[in-house]
């Protein structure tokens, strides 16, 4: 096991890669502890819970909402919850952010903790500290900013996990090498087999280094300011066509990094050379480098974008693998990316 601390403003939290869920008992009280869960979870894991009261919540994102908090909250009434019970959230990135929102919120809230159960939550949702839920269509609309106690990330638990939400944890990954780490990068050429067949020493590596980037940019700028913004890598174009095409978040975003790597060839920060390893990376990942998305709706989704300000977008650019850097780019010239990766693409 390897451990990770992030300096939160209000607490810090401790990251435990490798550490089974076996021993989740190691890190909580012997009392007053709650679960939350998923469907899903619960069928493959429940006998290594430790013996606390559970609360089970469905899957998708159409259940990230308030609805579902609220039910969460009459259940932790009648279970008695007071200021010192601990709840620990068991999950993918829905049980985490929706168990850190309640524990955030509930009696002004109280501690919690995630056991990280796939490989996108691992090395991207439960680290960092964003807990919310989805409002009206819009993502992530109602939330906090909070640290959870920690972090599990149980690598055995990935067994079980869809190929497809394998590759969804692999863009992340992916997008953490290019932003800032040219070794982690490489490392990922030589070994994409292995991750792909989730080789257990490949698949540390690339959990554990990828908390180390995203852990350094969250200790610099928790609140996304500045240098957090730069994990926003291919999601400008990605949330577009996401949403546009209702495909898995991980693959949009592979697309929406092949866009933004050529939109920084065309800026002449990036050399073509590097767009051209990016793009066989992702192929070897079996993620997707283009994507047919309707080219008006995707021009409307970038117009609707949060991070919009005016007629120009905070964007994270390339000037090589591993270097990034942030800058406001026109709503157009990012209509012109659009407009030339489709003609090349058809
Ligand atoms: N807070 C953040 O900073 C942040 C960052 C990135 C993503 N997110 C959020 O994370 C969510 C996506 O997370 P996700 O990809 O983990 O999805 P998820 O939580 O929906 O899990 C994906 C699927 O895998 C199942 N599953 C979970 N663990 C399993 C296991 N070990 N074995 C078998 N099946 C398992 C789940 O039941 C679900 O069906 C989105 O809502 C996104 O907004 C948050
Ligand atoms: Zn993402």
């Amino acid at each position: 096991m390897k451990t990770l601390e992030i300096h939160g403003s209000a607490k810090n939290s401790t990251i435990r890669v490798g550490e089974k869920l076996q021993n989740l008992y190691n890190y909580i009280p012997t009392e007053n502890v709650v679960i939350i869960t998923d469907v899903n979870v619960k069928r493959f894991y429940q006998n290594n819970f430790p013996p606390h009261p559970v609360i089970t919540i469905q899957t998708g994102e159409k259940i990230k909402n308030l609805d579902t908090v609220r039910n969460i909250y009459g259940k932790l009434v009648e279970l008695g919850v007071d200021r010192s019970t601990f709840i620990v959230g068991i999950g993918g990135g829905i049980v985490c952010d929706i168990t850190g929102f309640i524990a955030s919120t509930f009696l002004r809230g109280v501690k919690f903790g995630f056991v990280s159960t796939t490989l996108l939550s691992q090395v991207d949702a439960s680290v960092g500290g964003k807990n919310g839920v989805n409002f009206k269509g819009y993502k992530n609309m109602i939330g906090v900013f909070n640290q959870p106690e920690f972090v599990i990330c149980d690598l055995n638990l990935l067994s079980t996990l869809p190929e497809k939400e394998v590759l969804c944890g692999l863009a992340e990954i992916v997008k953490h090498a290019v932003i800032g780490d040219a070794d982690l990068f490489q490392y990922l050429e030589e070994n994409y087999q292995n991750a792909l067949a989730l080789d257990a020493v490949v698949i540390e590596r690339l959990v554990y280094d990828s908390v180390v980037i995203k852990s350094a940019i969250v200790n610099k700028d928790e609140k996304e300011k500045g240098e957090r913004r730069k994990l926003n890598f291919g999601h400008t174009f990605g949330h577009a066509i996401e949403k546009t095409t209702g495909v898995r978040h991980g693959e949009a975003v592979s697309a929406g990094m092949v866009m933004a790597s050529e939109l920084s060839v065309k800026k002449r920060h990036l050399q073509a050379k590097d767009a051209q390893r990016i793009k066989n990376l992702l192929r070897d990942l079996k993620l997707p480098i283009s994507l047919q998305a309707d080219r008006k709706t995707v021009f409307d989704a970038l117009r609707k974008d949060k991070k919009r300000q005016g007629d120009r977008i905070n964007f994270v650019l390339l000037e090589d693998i591993g270097k990034s850097f942030v800058d406001q780019i026109s709503i157009k010239e990012l209509e012109d990316v659009l407009n030339d990766f489709y003609y090349n693409s058809e």
